[in-house]
């Protein structure tokens, strides 16, 4: 299903539209543009912000009536009082498109006062966060039960040339988001790590970037004992996946971008509980993060250098599987003893890690749903930001906080080690119950000493086991957008 968003210069009073969405903050009233809307409608939008039918809460929603032409319908969404515009419209714009696909309008025009060139890019990610629909494995309902699709949507604004730009860049962020959603959504004996391979390939081919996929053999003449040591238990293939994007000075060093690819995580011999097991096929999202983003960064045609670096395998329990108590040697050297093999997350990490080393990287962010821990310390508001260079630290957090996609910073002070030093090995590859999302970020930062590094733990953001309003249960998009503004602040 395509869906366009365009930019287009008109009041809310002329616009003629199946659908006119009204952003309004808490206790709106009517403004110079929206009595002329008012008047053309009867009274009734005056009436029902008088009568308080509604207040503007965030999320809240109420469908007016319209006439024959123009405004057939005025769905008025709630702002609330705004943290910032930025996140407010984004939000409200995606209730506005999931609520117009429910309507079954085949076409919306959306309208809000503030109308920067940020705020006018949020609503058009917004509006394609929206849109997003997972069908794949479904069923199309009975013909007289489907519902028009919503094909477009038009943001009125006063300025058409300079918005239209910004439509275009928030269309290709809402592209990525919306990729990274539906890579993850795709059941794991569909998304594969030959399929997330794929998918790179025709990223590259899409955008114009190098792409390089190392399988098992290739992976064993690296000596990458620690993410092969995952593998051993499943037939399927693992991928190293290398997206190599060029736009920037010849020379600079790379941004990489590292995504965890774990197709599905049943713990391995180590298992996981049957409860709520089917949710592992989520623990790609990092590496979906990665993918997204990439292809953002290839449409936006940013100057700058970009490697995007995919772990992908699957932990599966069998005879050839690693078994607690095996040590085995890393791509960089160290030896590791593997006391649970539900932690496989880190050794596969650990790898790709080392293997980035060769891109002599300007910066190196990883995402992975890692650790239960990090849901238990952050619930599902914020990512867990980890690093070693407080500079980097603050950037993502400061990418994070404009994207919308919010993190929030753990400590890895040094005392923290001892949590996985073990007799055994170097390191082993958990630290117990205490601190686990910090003693999990500690062992990737033995793999991360020769460059700058942040890790984001998004265990509890990458996806949604219920309606958020905005967002319908499942996969987020996050850290799309953080890698996006990440990315474009380092631009040239
Ligand atoms: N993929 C999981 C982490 C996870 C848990 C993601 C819940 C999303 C929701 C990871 O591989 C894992 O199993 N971590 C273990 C580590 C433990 C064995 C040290 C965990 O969090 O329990
Ligand atoms: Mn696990
Ligand atoms: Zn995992």
């Amino acid at each position: 299903m395509d869906f366009r968003v365009t930019a287009r210069r008109a009041q809310p009073d002329t616009a003629d539209a199946p659908l006119l969405v009204l952003a309004l903050a808490s206790g709106a009233t009517l403004t110079p543009a929206l009595s002329a809307l008012d008047a053309a409608l009867g009274g009734t939008l005056g009436r029902a912000l008088e009568r308080k039918d509604f207040r503007g809460a965030r999320d809240e929603t109420l469908v007016l009536p319209g006439g024959a032409k123009g405004a057939q319908r005025v769905l008025l969404v709630g702002l609330g009082k705004p943290a910032t515009m930025v996140g407010a419209l984004r939000r409200a714009a995606s209730v506005a498109s999931r609520q117009a696909r429910k309507i079954g309008a085949p076409s919306l025009a959306f309208f809000a006062e503030d109308q920067s060139e940020g705020t006018i890019e949020a609503v058009a990610v917004g509006l394609a966060m929206g849109s997003w629909e997972y069908t794949t494995t479904r069923s199309a309902p009975p013909e007289d039960e489907r519902k028009p699709a919503l094909e477009s949507a038009q943001i009125l604004v006063s300025d058409e040339a300079s918005a239209n730009a910004a439509v275009q860049r928030g269309s290709a962020i809402g592209g990525g988001i919306n990729l990274a959603r539906q890579l993850a959504m795709l059941p794991g004996n569909i998304c594969t790590p030959e399929y997330l391979a794929n998918t790179a390939r025709e990223i590259a081919s899409r955008r114009g970037m190098n792409v390089t996929v190392l399988g098992r053999t290739e992976m064993k003449a690296e000596k990458m004992g620690s993410f092969l040591a995952v593998a051993q238990g499943t037939p399927q293939d693992p991928k190293l996946i290398a997206l190599e994007y060029k736009k920037g000075p010849p020379g600079s060093k790379p941004v990489v971008l590292i995504g965890k690819g774990l197709c599905f995580d049943s713990g391995g011999i180590s298992i996981k509980p049957a409860q709520g097991m089917e949710h592992m096929k989520f623990d790609m999202c990092g590496a979906a993060g990665v993918l997204g983003a990439m292809d953002t960064i290839g449409a936006l045609g940013l100057a700058i250098n970009v490697v995007g670096l995919v772990g992908s395998t699957t932990n599966m329990p069998s005879g050839e599987a690693m078994n607690p108590g095996d040590v085995v040697q890393s791509h960089l050297g160290k030896f590791i003893e593997i006391v649970n093999t539900d932690a496989e997350g880190r050794l596969v990490l650990a790898d790709v890690l080392s293997y980035a080393r060769r891109f002599d990287p300007a910066a190196v962010i990883d995402a992975a749903t890692l650790t239960g821990a990090c849901v238990v310390a952050l619930g599902h508001s914020a990512s867990g930001v980890f690093g070693n260079d407080q500079a980097l630290i603050d950037e993502v957090l400061a990418a994070g906080r404009s994207s919308g996609d919010t993190g929030w910073q753990l400590p890895l002070f040094d005392d923290y080690k001892e949590l996985i030093l073990t007799d055994a090995a170097d390191i082993k590859n958990t630290g117990g119950r205490a601190a686990g999302a910090i003693s999990a970020a500690m062992f990737l930062k033995e793999f991360a000493e020769t460059f700058p590094w942040v890790h984001l733990d998004i265990a509890g953001t990458a996806y949604s086991e219920t309606d958020l309003g905005f967002i319908p249960k499942g996969p987020t998009g996050v850290p799309v957008s953080l890698f996006v503004d990440f990315v474009r602040g380092r631009a040239h």
